[in-house]
């Protein structure tokens, strides 16, 4: 019986031995393995990061990305690994520990800033993806010593026991303020659903939010 290896034609053979030794004695399934996952990776974690077109071709992602971040009004710049998430770039580089970390899994809402006008969970979000982006955190809703309407409210309505899940209840309100939501009060729940209170503040927060979205505004 004919050995099915030696009837493949020899000049296929021929290439894909010659391919195998331009490509360091690796598999043709191990490059394309290698490649296809690196560029992945780097694409993602470098999308938006400036540095990136100075990473020459072939080289290894890079340890740290330079980011700059306009937070509460003021621009920020600071170098993160690729990886880092908005919500550890805010706590742990540029020192705004008021974003909570309650789950780090989108799970919990305790990471809740606004990112564009929009309210986003920090931890589900990469900081070299923000580059350039427009952050509000809870340290900049007080303007001096005026607080937010929403922060007063719930001062009024007593509307937290532990606190740790305010800063994020508090910026989900915010974003909730600019979204369409229907007026009764279950249209808040919904609306505010993704934040959890291991306290039960439920009740007081709603309250709280709804004083807000009552008062006429100026
Ligand atoms: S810490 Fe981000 S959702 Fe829980
Ligand atoms: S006030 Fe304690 S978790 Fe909400």
């Amino acid at each position: 019986m004919t050995d099915p290896k030696q009837s493949l034609p020899d000049a296929p053979a021929t290439q894909a031995v010659d391919a195998n030794e331009a490509l360091g004695g690796s598999t043709r399934r191990e490059f394309l393995v290698t490649a296809t996952v690196g560029s992945a990776l780097l694409a993602e974690a470098c999308r938006h990061a400036p540095p990136v077109e100075d990473i020459p071709p072939g080289a290894p992602p890079p340890s740290e990305l330079e980011v700059t971040l306009k937070v509460n009004g003021q621009a920020q710049t600071v170098k993160v690994d690729p990886r880092t998430s908005l919500l550890d770039a805010l706590r742990e580089r540029m020192g705004l520990t008021g974003t909570k970390k309650g789950c780090d899994h989108g799970q919990c809402g305790a990471c809740t800033v606004m990112v564009d006008g929009r309210r986003e969970l920090s931890c589900l979000t990469l900081a070299v993806m923000q580059q350039g982006a427009e952050v509000l955190t809870v340290e900049g809703l007080a303007k001096g010593d005026t607080l937010h309407p929403l922060q007063q409210a719930f001062l009024e309505k007593d509307a937290f026991q532990c606190g740790y899940c305010t800063p994020g209840q508090l910026m989900s309100a915010v974003g909730l303020m600019s979204e369409p939501c229907g007026a009764a009060d279950a249209d808040v729940r919904e609306a505010m659903s993704g934040n959890l209170c291991r306290c039960s503040a439920y009740p007081n927060i709603i309250a709280a939010i709804q004083q807000v979205r009552r008062t006429p505004k100026l």
